[in-house]
């Protein structure tokens, strides 16, 4: 272990000292574990990290002039639709995702280091329940989309795996791999599930200063979720992916309800137009909504954040009226094994970071703890979607918000993307799904409820129906079970039930 000495000359070359202040005055066990947390910070890395988090916080933000005559939308032909397609191609693109599925081609990688600080929990957010009949968390709900498996597996008469890779932080790694235990992987092989930590980096002051959050410990953020390239490359991810002859990688969010983990249509798409990296987008809701957008700065694609887009430019459109700049951004990706290979060695080093400026708690000059009302820290975080400019042959796939986007990002105070959203969102879904597979729902006295003309996404469904992910995958099968019934609300369509309403075979 390193003495407090050798710490103190390499925090002296940082021009980071202050991190040692209180140690004379701590006792032996909080003096070890700061020692030990402040050692393998690298002196140049922290100095740099430290200057360059004060002077990208100092530059000033909002629309970039020059921005507009460099910027165009994608070209149509790097650009798929789920829906603007005729169901032959649709119907393509499924089988061609299933056959890299049943070949053991295709892996999940979940992005989870985040902290959810919006969303105010001091767990993962994986382990979050939206307060669904069954009471699931996202975790198991994506756990059980690994049901994808399985219908490979019908498609194709094989047995194949599907990997499912989980970056965490140290702030989530002990209570995900817990939580996995304890529901005993969710059936899962626990083989096939890989967790693997990303770096942490210094919360820095407005002047420079690496912030202390303790006496004994300094305010430590994860790298953002483009971390994920150095994770990868520290845990030996991509030899772990090769060993399994994983060639195709889909990288999503913890936090989309609705995500489907490894969708056969979209690796479909992008394996059959030969990309190396692909992104999922939805159709902007409005020109205001804080999405970032997938487009191309000086004919390179990029993610360009919605704050750097002026109003004007937001608000531009086509001919047929859709939002020019439309793509909006989903962070759900598809990445070839060899491309990953490449950004981890040549271009991570070239992915610059973005500043988050957040409340750090911290301890001031006389020791006290003192939790900030305005924002005093900078984070710097790495975006997952900033590889995308390194990509050779990069598409789009457009689908539908209401299918497949609804993000848990905040508290249920806030107006959008909360716990009511999200069990909305995919509660909206199962009961169209329902409804489409023949169901009929009823009230108390068993008469029908009226079927509505649409469905907001702001109102309940009219009636509560949940379908689990092991019974269906993405709304397909359901005629067995529900064509011609009526059911009084709630329905959790589970596999016991389906086992009861399936016909028996005579
Ligand atoms: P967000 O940017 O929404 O951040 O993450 P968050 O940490 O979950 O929530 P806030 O901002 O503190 O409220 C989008 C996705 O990226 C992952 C998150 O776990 C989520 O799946 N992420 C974020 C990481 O994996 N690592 C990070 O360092 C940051």
């Amino acid at each position: 272990m390193a003495s407090e000495r050798e710490v103190r000359a390499r925090l002296q070359r940082a021009g980071q000292e202050h991190l040692l202040r209180f140690c004379a005055e701590l006792a032996p066990g909080p003096r070890a574990a700061l020692l030990a947390e402040l050692a393998p910070l690298e002196p140049e890395a922290l100095r740099e990290h430290c200057l360059r988090a004060a002077a990208a916080c100092a530059q000033p933000s909002g629309p970039q002039p020059d921005l507009a005559a460099r910027l165009q939308p994608l070209p149509l032909e790097r650009v798929g639709s789920v829906s603007r397609v005729d169901p032959d191609t649709r119907r393509s693109w499924e089988q061609e995702g299933f056959r890299q599925i049943a070949l053991n081609k295709v892996a999940v990688l979940l992005l989870a280091g985040g902290q959810g600080t919006r969303l105010g929990v001091t767990y993962p957010k994986g382990m979050y329940r939206v307060g669904l009949p069954s009471q699931k968390t996202l975790y198991q709900l994506q756990a059980e989309r690994m049901r994808v498996e399985q219908l490979a597996r019908e498609r194709h008469g094989t047995r194949c795996t599907v990997p499912w890779y989980i970056m965490t932080s140290e702030f989530t790694l002990g209570p995900t791999a817990e939580f996995f235990k304890e529901h005993d992987f969710f059936h899962l092989d626990p083989a096939n599930v890989v967790m693997f930590e990303q770096r942490l980096l210094p919360a820095v002051s407005f002047d420079g200063r690496a912030i202390l959050e303790r006496k004994d410990k300094v305010a430590m953020a994860p790298d953002g979720n483009g971390g994920l390239y150095r994770a990868l490359a520290d845990h030996q991810i991509l030899e772990d992916m090769e060993r399994r002859g994983v060639e195709f990688v889909h990288v999503y969010c913890v936090d989309n309800i609705l995500v489907r983990l490894a969708d056969p249509v979209f690796i479909g798409f992008c394996v059959l137009r030969g990309a190396d990296c692909g992104a999922k987008v939805v159709e902007k809701a409005s020109p205001e909504e804080p999405v970032g957008v997938v487009c191309q700065v000086d004919g390179v694609a990029q993610v360009v954040e919605y704050s750097e887009i002026s109003p004007e430019v937001a608000r531009l459109r086509t001919p047929d009226g859709r939002l020019l700049y439309s793509a909006g951004n989903i962070c759900n990706h598809f990445f070839t094994r060899g491309f990953l290979q490449t950004v981890t060695r040549e271009f991570e080093p070239f992915l610059e970071p973005h500043v988050a400026v957040k409340k750090v708690p911290y301890v001031d000059e006389e020791g006290t703890l003192v939790k900030p009302l305005e924002p005093n820290g900078i984070k710097m975080e790495k975006f997952v979607f900033d590889v995308l400019r390194f990509a050779k042959n990069f598409v789009a796939f457009e689908v539908l918000r209401e299918d497949e986007f609804s993000p848990l990002k905040n508290a249920d105070t806030a107006d959008r993307d909360t716990p009511t959203t999200a069990r909305r969102a995919l509660l909206t879904q199962h009961y169209r799904w329902a409804l489409q597979a023949g169901a009929h729902f009823l009230d108390e006295e068993g008469a029908w409820l009226p079927e509505p003309p649409g469905l907001s996404p702001d109102e309940d469904p009219p009636a509560v129906c949940e379908v689990s992910p092991l019974v269906s995958y993405s709304g397909e099968g359901l005629e067995v079970y529900l064509q011609g019934r009526g059911f009084q609300s709630p329905l959790v369509l589970n596999e016991d039930l389906a086992r009861v309403l399936q016909p028996q075979e005579s």
